[in-house]
């Protein structure tokens, strides 16, 4: 069930990401680099997650594409920038090239605030029948979740570590923090869009805030112990390069074994927090297994 729908998940996305990606008036240049950044890759997890999150309560499904659409651009542009020689220095991405390193950096910074801007294009402009009310709660939701309470302040307490060596020695509690904010935002966005869009009760939307926050942590300590013992070729991306740049990740503060315990442990407490939805939710309990046991 959960591979047939991560697959329709996949193709669908991918073409309204394309539809919205194809716009005459934008400079050939960023269109490119922007294709090349959102199209023909990536697992889709985040927006699998707002297309079954807004599934769990019939929510229209066109709108819900779109916000998965718009999510996806958020994350892309994360990753085109995470990339840059400034940050994470890496120049592969999905089994190519990155975009600074295809094009250039000035390109890549582009193409990167090209994408954020459009995800916000996409939820105001959206053909769908999505009411004004929910444009704005989702335009909030994400502005936080993708910016300095969110991903970006994420993406600073990240580079703390490994540009100024702060902290000197960092707890689980500032890794935990960290996390949450650096890739736990957006994957929790992606559940709680689907509350917003299915006007989920104030008992599911809780619900559906501890399953995403639970998804985002399992879901970055799968990362980090990818990042120790996958391989370049099965990943997409480059390895064993976490500990040399002096990260702050959960392997590196307690190891292989308890790393992967932890794991477990995470996404135990994701499963859990589904109860309320009882065997609607099934897709998003696999859904934590396929994060927590993924191979890239
Ligand atoms: C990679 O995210 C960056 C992190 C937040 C760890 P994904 O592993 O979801 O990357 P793609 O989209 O599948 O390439
Ligand atoms: C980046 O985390 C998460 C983002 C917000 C882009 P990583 O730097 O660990 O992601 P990878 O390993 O490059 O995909
Ligand atoms: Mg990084
Ligand atoms: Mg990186
Ligand atoms: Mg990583």
């Amino acid at each position: 069930m959960f591979s047939e729908r991560l697959a329709e998940a996949q193709q669908s996305v991918e073409r309204r990401l394309g539809q919205w990606l194809d716009d005459a008036a934008t400079p050939a240049r960023i269109t490119d680099a922007m294709r090349h950044a959102v199209l023909g890759g990536g697992k889709r997890i985040r927006p699998f997650l707002v297309l079954e999150s807004a599934r769990l309560f019939a929510a229209d499904a066109d709108a819900a594409l779109d916000v998965a659409a718009a999510l996806e651009c958020i994350h892309c542009y994360s990753l085109v920038h995470d990339d840059l020689p400034a940050m994470d220095n890496d120049r592969l991405r999905r089994g190519k090239p990155t975009v600074w390193a295809a094009y250039d950096e000035w390109t890549a910074i582009l193409a990167g605030d090209a994408l954020l801007t459009l995800a916000f294009e996409i939820i105001a402009g959206s053909n769908s029948t999505m009411s004004p009310a929910k444009r704005v709660a989702l335009t909030l939701a994400l502005a936080r979740d993708s910016g300095r309470v969110g991903m970006v302040g994420g993406q600073c307490i990240d580079l703390e570590a490994d540009k100024l060596g702060m902290p000197k020695n960092p707890t689980l509690a500032h890794i935990r923090h960290l996390q949450a904010l650096k890739t736990g935002a957006l994957i929790r966005f992606g559940c709680v869009a689907g509350a917003i869009l299915g006007d989920a009760k104030p008992l599911e939307h809780t619900a559906l805030v501890t399953y995403g926050d639970r998804l985002g942590f399992a879901f970055q300590i799968a990362d980090d112990l990818l990042d120790v013992t996958g391989d370049e070729a099965t990943v997409g991306k480059a390895v064993a390069k976490d500990a040399a740049a002096g990260k702050a990740t959960l392997v590196s503060l307690m190891g292989i074994e308890a790393a992967r315990t932890k794991l477990a442990a995470v996404e135990a407490e994701a499963v859990a927090a589904l109860d309320v939805f009882g065997q609607r939710a099934a897709t998003l309990i696999e859904a934590a297994a396929f994060v927590s046991n993924r191979s890239s």
